[in-house]
């Protein structure tokens, strides 16, 4: 039998990054960042993958303001996939959604699975970025998009002391790559309207404002939810990651493909 991997997004964390980010968010942006990245694409009545869904948020708003027919939201952690369970039937959307908990690697569905695959914030978790997109490219049909969110590296090779300063203070396990290494995976893979928009710009000003309102208005909240030693070392990571931002070495990005029609 598998090992259980260790919970990194525990409850401490998801509280903290909850009270952020909304209910059902476990990255920055919420909603608003979703609809940037899906932009133009329409996935009403459609099945939709979503790698690393969290605790479901993307997924409910999905179902509710994109009218996706089903979404199936996957993760490693089977914690999240019951929290999500109760927030997509809390949200209404029990029957449009399904939550699998997964084990890390190839993505267990057959060929040509979904009309549409998206993913905010997760593949930074996964290492491979060539094996990902083939196998993204596998699970869609034809004519079907992946577009989704992710942190990637602005450097190649070694980061700055700063940055690896804020990786050990985040402490999470992160397979970041550059831009230029998740073009390429896309491309190789057989997607085509490849598009990389860097959010690096509007993240730095953001998280600024992230940081303001964890040492301001939800300080005291948070230190009675999750403690004053734990909310003190996520401002830290907060303080580390703004460094790493204003110098280009985290750069978040919004990232679309299409699978070609069959001819
Ligand atoms: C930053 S959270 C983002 C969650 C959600 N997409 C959101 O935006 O709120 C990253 C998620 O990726 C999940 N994850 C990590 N490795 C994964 C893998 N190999 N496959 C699927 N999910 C994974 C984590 O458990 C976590 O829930």
């Amino acid at each position: 039998m598998n090992e259980p991997i260790p919970q990194e997004y525990d409850d401490q964390l998801t509280a903290l990054l909850e009270t952020l980010w909304g209910e059902g968010f476990l990255s920055p942006g919420g909603i608003d960042e979703v609809d940037r990245y899906l932009a133009g694409i329409k996935l009403e009545g459609l099945a939709v993958l979503d790698i690393g869904c969290g605790l479901g948020g993307v997924d409910i708003h999905l179902v509710k303001q994109h009218r996706a027919a089903m979404v199936s939201g996957i993760d490693i952690d089977q914690t999240l996939i019951e929290r999500c369970r109760q927030l997509a039937e809390k949200s209404g959307v029990g029957s449009q959604t399904e939550f699998i908990c997964v084990e890390p690697g190839r993505l267990a569905f057959a060929d040509a699975s979904f009309d549409a695959v998206t993913s905010k914030d997760s593949i930074i978790h996964i290492p491979d970025k060539h094996a990902l997109a083939e196998d993204v490219f596998r699970v869609l049909k034809p004519g079907g998009w992946f577009a989704a969110s992710d942190w990637l590296a602005g450097y190649e090779g070694e980061p700055s002391a700063e940055m690896q300063a804020y990786l050990a203070a985040e402490g999470l396990d992160f397979g970041l790559a550059t831009a230029e290494v998740y073009q390429q995976a896309l491309a190789m893979a057989g997607f085509t309207d490849l598009e990389i928009v860097d959010r690096n710009d509007w993240y730095r000003q953001h998280a600024r404002h992230e940081r303001d309102h964890l040492k301001g208005a939800l300080y005291k909240g948070l230190v009675a939810a999750t403690g004053a030693e734990f909310v003190n070392h996520e401002i830290e990571v907060w303080e580390k990651m703004i460094v790493a931002l204003d110098q280009g070495q985290l750069r978040p990005t919004h990232l679309r493909g299409r699978k070609p029609d069959r001819d």
